[in-house]
């Protein structure tokens, strides 16, 4: 499967833990051993660099096929434009 992804963003995306949503309830340990961040490596996300769960749109891509994602998230099959 393939996938080009056009970035336009021209700085790195921070993380800081402590902004983290419910990171205040969690023991030390806690935050160490059950924390889970789940960073967008598909590039849908509306919540980056979290993922926001859109990957699911790439779920029924076809193999060997290329794909853009418009601005509504609507999906168009690339022909030969690449
Ligand atoms: S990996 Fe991109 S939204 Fe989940």
């Amino acid at each position: 499967m393939s996938r080009i992804i056009v970035h336009e963003r021209n700085h790195p995306y921070v993380v800081k833990l402590k902004d983290l949503p419910g990171i205040g309830n969690l023991t030390k340990e806690e935050k160490v051993l059950n924390y889970e961040i789940h960073l967008c490596a598909c590039g849908l996300s509306k919540n980056k660099p979290f993922c926001d769960g859109s990957h699911a749109k790439t779920q029924s891509e076809e193999q060997g096929k290329m794909y853009d994602y418009d601005e509504k998230y609507e999906r168009h099959e690339l022909q030969n434009r690449y």
